[in-house]
C-alpha cells in the first residue's frame, strides 16, 4: 500500500479496498476498534503491522453492546485525531461505518456464544457480548482479513470471539496481545478518562490485588478461595471501589476456581465512583502464546 491512509465508511468501499489488496496476495490484519485510540490500540496496530502488508483498523461505537444507562452517548469519539494516530501508525485503511450502515432498518439477526459469554462480565452486563460478538461477526465478515487482533485486557471478550470463530467457521485467525499498562500497573482503557485525579489514584489497585494473586500462587499457596478473599480486601481497603468480582479461574472454561491448576487467569471488575473498570493477568505457566496457539 502506499503511505496515505484511506477512510471508507460504507461497507461497498471498504470490501472494495480490502479485495483490491487481496487480489495481489497480500495478508490483511485488522484491528477492530471502538476509537479514542490509546497505547493499547497502537501496540495491536503495531503487532499487526510486523505481521501483515495491509493493516485494516475500524472505528464504531458499538451502541448494541451498551444497556440502557450505560456510557454509549459520552463514550469519547475523537474521530480526526484517532485518524491521525492511525496514520502515525501506518494504518492503511480505516472503515467508519455510523450505526444506521451497521444496523440498517430490518437488522433482526444477533450472534450469542452461550456458556462462556454467562458468568462475570456476562452476569454485570446482561446483553452486552451479543452486541459484541454481533458486531465482531458483522465486521470480520465485511473485512474478510487473515487475522484479527484483540486486547488481552478484555479476557473474556477474546475468548469468546475465539469461540464463535470456531464454532461459525469464520477463517480469519484471532490474535491476542498483551494488555498495556501505565508505569504504576493500571491498563489502559478509554474508560480511564473518565476517574477524577482521587480516583485515579485509587485505580491502581485494581492491578496491585490482581499482582498480589499472582505472587501468592507462585510462592505455592494453593487455597484459591484464601487468595480471592484477600484480593478483594486488597482492592476495597481505604479505597472507593465498589466489587463486582477478583478472582482465578480456568483460562478456558472461565470456571471460579478453589485449587491451582496449568491454565488459569486473575480476573477483576469493580467501579469507581462511575467509571467501571476491568483488568486480568494470566497466572504463569499459562501465557499468550498458549492461548494463541490453540
Ligand atoms: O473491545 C472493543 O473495543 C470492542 O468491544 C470491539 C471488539 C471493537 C467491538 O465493538
Amino acid at each position: 500500500m502506499d503511505s496515505s491512509l484511506k477512510v471508507a465508511s460504507t461497507i461497498a468501499e471498504i470490501r472494495a479496498l480490502v479485495q483490491s489488496c487481496r487480489a495481489e496476495g497480500k495478508q490483511v490484519g485488522v484491528v477492530p476498534t471502538m476509537g479514542a485510540l490509546h497505547e493499547g490500540h497502537l501496540s495491536l496496530m503495531r503487532a499487526a503491522r510486523t505481521r501483515c502488508d495491509v493493516l485494516v483498523s475500524t472505528i464504531f461505537v458499538n451502541p448494541t453492546q451498551f444497556a440502557p444507562g450505560e456510557d454509549f452517548e459520552k463514550y469519547p469519539r475523537p474521530l480526526d485525531h484517532d485518524l491521525d494516530l492511525c496514520r502515525s501508525e501506518g494504518v492503511d485503511l480505516v472503515f467508519t461505518p455510523t450505526p444506521d450502515i451497521m444496523y440498517p432498518a430490518g437488522h433482526q439477526t444477533h450472534v450469542e456464544v452461550e456458556g462462556i459469554s454467562q458468568p462475570w462480565e456476562g452476569a454485570h452486563r446482561p446483553s452486552h457480548f451479543r452486541g459484541v460478538t454481533t458486531v465482531v461477526l458483522k465486521l470480520l465478515n465485511i473485512v474478510l482479513a487473515d487475522v484479527a487482533f484483540f486486547g488481552q485486557k478484555d479476557y473474556q471478550q477474546q475468548l469468546l470471539i475465539r469461540q464463535m470463530c470456531r464454532d461459525l467457521d469464520v477463517p480469519t485467525r484471532i490474535e491476542t496481545c498483551e494488555t498495556i499498562r501505565e508505569e504504576d500497573g493500571l491498563a489502559l482503557s478509554s474508560r480511564n478518562a473518565y476517574l477524577s485525579a482521587e480516583e485515579r489514584t485509587q485505580a491502581v489497585k485494581l492491578s496491585t490485588a490482581l499482582q498480589w494473586g499472582l505472587e501468592e500462587i507462585a510462592g505455592g499457596v494453593q487455597d484459591l478461595s484464601q487468595i480471592r478473599q484477600e484480593m478483594s480486601q486488597r482492592l476495597t481497603a481505604e479505597t472507593e471501589f465498589v466489587l463486582d468480582y477478583i478472582t482465578i479461574v480456568d483460562a478456558w472454561s472461565l470456571e471460579e476456581l478453589e485449587s491451582p491448576r496449568d491454565h488459569m487467569v486473575a480476573i477483576a471488575a469493580a467501579t469507581l465512583g462511575s467509571t467501571r473498570l476491568i483488568d486480568n493477568m494470566l497466572i504463569p505457566p499459562f501465557s499468550l502464546q498458549t492461548l494463541n496457539d490453540r
